[in-house]
């Protein structure tokens, strides 16, 4: 087994920076690089301002700033990473392909090829390579069949080992993760020896028991059916949510209820506006993709609905503000409370809040979001990116403020969308006071109390409960 004592990932983003911190942190005389080709990303990873880390993750920097310099590298010399290292992580992003065959639904690897070209280009001795990206089924095949055609001949391994932090919990995910999994070839002795030395540097911190070994392509479509496993429960309760306010039962009473059966567990039940976030929608996209390509319709047809659950369930929650604010926002001030795709992360890929600000900007309200993580110019990115209309309407009808009672003074209604826990303790006395009656909220993460915001006067909304006011 090679003992491993320089490792490079290719990739600083939401993955890579975390995993490296904490693999740094528990490795010491291993020296960690990560590079990245984006500039501003390695120069903030390298600012005084720890506060200003790219990413925003509880416990993050202080790992960064016990490790940093020490065996703990960011740069963006990633040819230099390359060589130096006897191991590469690949950590790049891997998002829905936006265009020819596959778009839509379909995984674009090309960063992940581009990857493979560089490290083909540049290695001169064998390294082992690690797949941390999410992935479809059988990508390592097409790293393999790079590196093994373009390169000097020289001999690589390939191993997957996906990813199972969830963003917000990223550093205790990964300290004291459920399971590792490495996926490698058995078949062959150099296969198993980097599947050890991988294995190896997990077991300085995580029981061996804990440490999974597969083939490859276990590994791969393990991650897809994780993350599928997971977006499925959070649709099937969302699914009953609507029931709920149609029948007077109470979802977070049916989660209560159900979560207590131990086959079926109190996690991934709470009813929300939506999940968002980096993975769910596009692993699923790509496994009703890959079913699609191998003709498995019926399969294909099973996870989508995963899928058209979720905006289902971010169009139901927008057009309830619609009908309850009398069939109209025009012109009227709806505040944000959240942007960010859930707590504690200033992540904002696939977030509920744009979708549903799409939705209202469309019934030209003016929306102002309070959010502590997310920047205006990344809610502004977000709604680009949705392409429903210009960048200077957007502008002119969503503000971000840096005050939650800013954000509600005036305004008719309140839209919760992140569960953030400030949120829970907010003055709402003094935010009903200032708004305009009636005072309407939307809580799309069932985090008020209902109770106490009725007493004050507001007409209270939460998800699968209907509360005080009708729903659609
Ligand atoms: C997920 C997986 O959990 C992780 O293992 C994988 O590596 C990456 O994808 P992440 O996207 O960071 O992690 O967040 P997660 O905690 O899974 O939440 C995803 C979305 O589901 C969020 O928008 C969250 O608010 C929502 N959610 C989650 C619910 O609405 N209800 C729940 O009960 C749980
Ligand atoms: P994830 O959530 O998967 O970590 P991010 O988008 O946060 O996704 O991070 C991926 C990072 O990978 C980005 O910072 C991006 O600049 C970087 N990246 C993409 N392609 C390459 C490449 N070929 N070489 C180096 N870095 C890359």
């Amino acid at each position: 087994m090679k003992k491993i004592t320089n490792i490079c990932c290719i990739g600083a983003g939401y993955v890579g920076g975390p995993t490296m911190a904490v693999i740094a942190s528990n490795c010491p005389e291993i020296k960690v690089t990560v590079v990245d080709v984006n500039t501003q990303r390695i120069a903030d990873w390298n600012g005084a301002d720890l506060e200003n880390l790219p990413i925003y993750e509880p416990g993050l920097k202080e790992i960064v700033s016990a490790v940093r310099g020490k065996n703990l590298f960011f740069s963006t010399d990633i040819e230099e990473g390359i060589k130096q290292a006897q191991m590469i992580f690949i950590s790049v992003n891997t998002p829905t392909k936006t265009y020819g065959k596959g778009k839509g639904m379909a995984a674009d690897l090309k960063y992940i090829e581009l990857c493979a070209r560089q490290i083909a280009s540049v290695a001169d001795e064998e390294k082992i390579i690690v797949e941390k990206s999410t992935i479809p089924v059988r990508t390592a095949q097409t790293i393999k069949t790079i590196l093994e055609n373009t390169g000097n001949k020289i001999k690589f391994q390939i191993l997957s080992n996906p990813e199972f932090l969830a963003e917000g919990t990223a550093i205790n995910d990964l300290q004291n993760a459920d399971r590792m999994l490495i996926g490698g070839d058995h078949s062959t002795e150099e296969g198993r020896k980097a599947i050890d030395s991988l294995a190896a540097i997990y077991e300085r911190w995580l029981p061996a028991e804990r440490i999974i070994k597969t083939n490859l392509w276990s590994s791969e479509l393990s991650k897809l059916t994780a993350n599928a496993f997971l977006a499925q429960r959070v649709s099937s309760i969302n699914a009953m949510s609507a029931i709920c306010e149609k029948t007077g039962a109470d979802v977070d009473e049916v989660a209560r209820a159900i979560g207590a059966d131990s086959r079926i567990g109190s996690k991934f039940i709470k009813s929300s506006v939506g999940f968002g976030g980096s993975c769910f929608q596009k692993d699923i996209l790509n496994l009703v993709y890959i079913s699609a390509s191998l003709g498995l319709n019926e399969v294909a047809d099973y996870w989508e609905q995963v899928l058209l659950i979720n905006s289902y369930q971010r169009r139901r929650f927008a057009e309830n503000i619609v009908t309850s604010l009398f069939n109209t926002v025009a012109g009227k001030k709806i505040a944000f409370l959240g942007w960010a795709f859930k707590k504690d992360t200033n992540d904002t890929r696939e977030t509920a809040a744009m979708y549903v600000a799409d939705l209202l900007l469309e019934e030209t309200a003016d929306i102002c979001v309070y959010d502590p993580k997310v920047s205006q110019s990344k809610m502004y990115s977000n709604l680009e990116h949705l392409g429903t209309r210009s960048n200077e309407e957007n502008e002119a009808h969503l503000k971000a403020v840096s005050d939650p009672y800013e954000a509600c003074r005036d305004s008719h209604a309140i839209a919760i969308l992140t569960e953030w826990d400030e949120f829970r303790s907010y003055d709402w006395q003094r935010i009903f006071d200032n708004m305009k009656k009636p005072a309407f909220i939307f809580d799309g993460r069932n985090i008020t109390d209902c109770k106490k915001l009725t007493d004050i006067g507001f007409k209270v909304y939460q998800i699968g409960r209907g509360c005080n006011i009708a729903s659609v």
